[in-house]
């Protein structure tokens, strides 16, 4: 079989709400996204990835859908989708859209059916059960199991006019839908063949690894100082989840053959993506996981653990082993639930901000995989100064402080520092354009803060600095097109041990890559095998000025290339 096209695309991933307002109301709509198409095909990206669109309350910015087959009025109108749609394709690109279908919106129309009776025709499109055995229905501690919401508070929300609950992992504006129906799942294909019939290029699927659940819906396990059981061994990765990805692959994807598919899987393990990404069993064609990205997370949820150099390498090195022979990596450090990666596993101090911002993505892109851009990544965007909890506008923040605050006993300061550090607003801060007032994201009142240093961090000063991060991702985008050993070399991970340096090679016919990123703010010298031929190798890319060949300065990274 021919290689798909997507072996060697780059994604580059809008939050269509905090890209650019083009109507100034403060929240950004699509034809915001379209005045900046430029910017992105400048770039050299090959794919959008588009957040979530449609029809919405907004309760999760968009991740709560109540029409699948409409745009929300604050983002525009389906003719303004067509345009932005066709803007893109004129560039060359190709757009995919966000597929959000564990759950819907309690506002979805399928939902007020479910909800009005036991008997009615929708009643079994969700997750309804009734309060536990002998208990007061409604009552504290009756829910149907113990599970806890991924944003706070019980994962079931108690209905009085039929008198039973519906589950919603999320927020209780996000029921789950029961995939166990096949109604459910007939529904779910036809909206997206009509999606694809009106051009888009594929799926980003939100928790995917969450439609199949444990139908028997068994009590979770209850952490120390944790008020709920945790559900999620019993709602991810269930016992249908390929089943239902390879029905959906046959009944939208199948005849289709140059779309993108890619799936959110929390869960997920590299045996298992293996088996989601083998192309023989058709199913999709990249997961998300998420090990590298819960490398600093321990034992405490509110506490914060640096980074260990060696368990990142640990992890994203067997990710590329697992998927060498069989399967396909996506590799990101960011989207729009993650903290901005120079601040996470940089510096973003003015000394280091530049430069660790490129020997992360110099990193990152080199490694076999479809690598995957965050808005405002390729500027070197740093996480926002939230000064208290009232800064914040995401549900989970504001959810989860409550939790922990209200009802678990935890110090308010304690959890503000973890949000500060890790929460999902610090990805959300609009997009900063240039230097104007509110970084010329809009005219208006943002609905988020733009970050203070948008007057120095900036897409127009980017571009026009040559030695900008910017630049450089135009560079490590236009060396996976141009370069074979980028996108199909082999990967070998050199100095496992080291804490401060992540060396690996990669090898490809007649030629041979050496990618070496210091993460640390000191000099180190890089023991690798064959150091001396390697020296004299031809020096690709790098981030400073004046390169002191395999004496790594602070936060560097060289890129060396000779014959194999
Ligand atoms: C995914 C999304 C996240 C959302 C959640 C529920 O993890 O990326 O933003 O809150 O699913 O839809």
């Amino acid at each position: 079989m021919e290689n798909p096209w997507w072996h060697r695309a780059v994604v580059y991933q809008i939050y269509p709400r905090s890209f650019a307002d083009a109507n100034g109301d403060g929240m950004g709509d699509l034809r915001g996204i379209i005045q900046r198409l430029d910017h992105i095909a400048g770039l050299g990206v090959d794919v959008l990835w588009l957040s979530p669109i449609c029809r919405s309350p907004q309760d999760d910015n968009g991740y709560d859908i109540s029409d699948y087959q409409d745009i929300d009025p604050a983002f525009g109108t389906l003719a303004d989708f067509d345009e932005l749609l066709a803007g893109v394709h004129e560039r060359g690109m190709r757009l995919i859209m966000d597929l959000v279908v564990n759950h819907s919106s309690d506002e979805h129309a399928w939902f007020t059916e479910s909800r009005k009776s036991r008997d009615n025709p929708k009643r079994d499109w969700y997750w309804w059960r009734p309060a536990r055995p002998g208990m007061e229905p409604g009552t504290p501690g009756a829910e149907p199991n113990n599970w806890g919401s991924v944003f706070g508070g019980s994962a079931w929300e108690y209905d009085p006019a039929t008198g039973e609950y519906y589950l919603h992992v999320f927020s209780r504006k996000q029921p789950d839908l029961n995939w166990e129906n096949p109604q459910v799942r007939e529904a779910v294909y036809a909206m997206m063949n009509w999606w694809l019939d009106r051009g888009v290029d594929g799926f980003r699927m939100d928790v995917i690894d969450h439609i199949s659940k444990d139908t028997s819906l068994p009590d979770g396990v209850v952490r120390p100082g944790s008020r709920y059981g945790d559900g999620g061994p019993h709602y991810m990765n269930g016992p249908r989840n390929h089943e239902f990805l390879h029905e959906m692959h046959e009944r939208v994807f199948a005849g289709r053959d140059t779309l993108l598919t890619v799936a959110e899987m929390p869960s997920v393990t590299i045996e298992e993506a293996a088996r989601y990404t083998d192309p023989a069993r058709r199913e999709v064609d990249m997961v998300f996981g998420f090990e590298h990205v819960w490398v600093d997370r321990g034992p405490d949820p509110w506490a914060l653990y640096p980074l260990q150099l060696t368990k990142l390498k640990g992890i994203l090195g067997r990710w590329q082993a697992g998927l060498a022979e069989v399967g396909w990596n996506s590799l990101y450090w960011n989207n729009h639930d993650q903290p901005r990666v120079v601040s996470r596993y940089g510096d973003d101090s003015p000394e280091f901000r530049v430069r660790s911002a490129k020997m992360l993505g110099a990193v990152l892109h080199l490694h076999r995989g479809t690598p995957y851009i965050y808005q405002g990544e390729e500027l070197g965007m740093t996480n926002a100064p939230f000064a208290s909890i009232a800064d914040f506008r995401d549900i989970e923040a504001l959810g989860q402080y409550a939790q922990a605050v209200e009802h678990e006993g935890h110090s308010g300061e304690d959890v503000l520092t973890v949000l500060r550090a890790r929460g999902r607003d610090n990805a959300r801060t609009p997009m900063q354009w240039d230097d104007s007032a509110q970084a010329g994201f809009t005219t208006g009142t943002p609905w988020l803060a733009v970050n203070p240093n948008y007057k120095e961090i900036n897409a127009a000063a980017a571009v026009a600095d040559p030695d900008s991060v910017y630049h450089f991702y135009r560079r490590l985008i236009a060396l996976r097109h141009d370069d074979p050993v980028v996108v199909y070399g082999d990967f070998t991970m050199l100095l496992p041990d080291d804490e401060r340096l992540y060396a690996f090679t990669r090898r490809h016919g007649d030629a041979e890559l050496l990618c070496i990123g210091n993460f640390s703010g000191e000099r180190v010298r890089a023991e690798i095998p064959d150091a001396e031929a390697w020296s004299s190798a031809e020096l690709l890319l790098t981030n400073v000025p004046a390169p002191t060949g395999l004496e790594l300065q602070p936060w560097q990274v060289v890129v060396y290339k000779r014959p194999a």
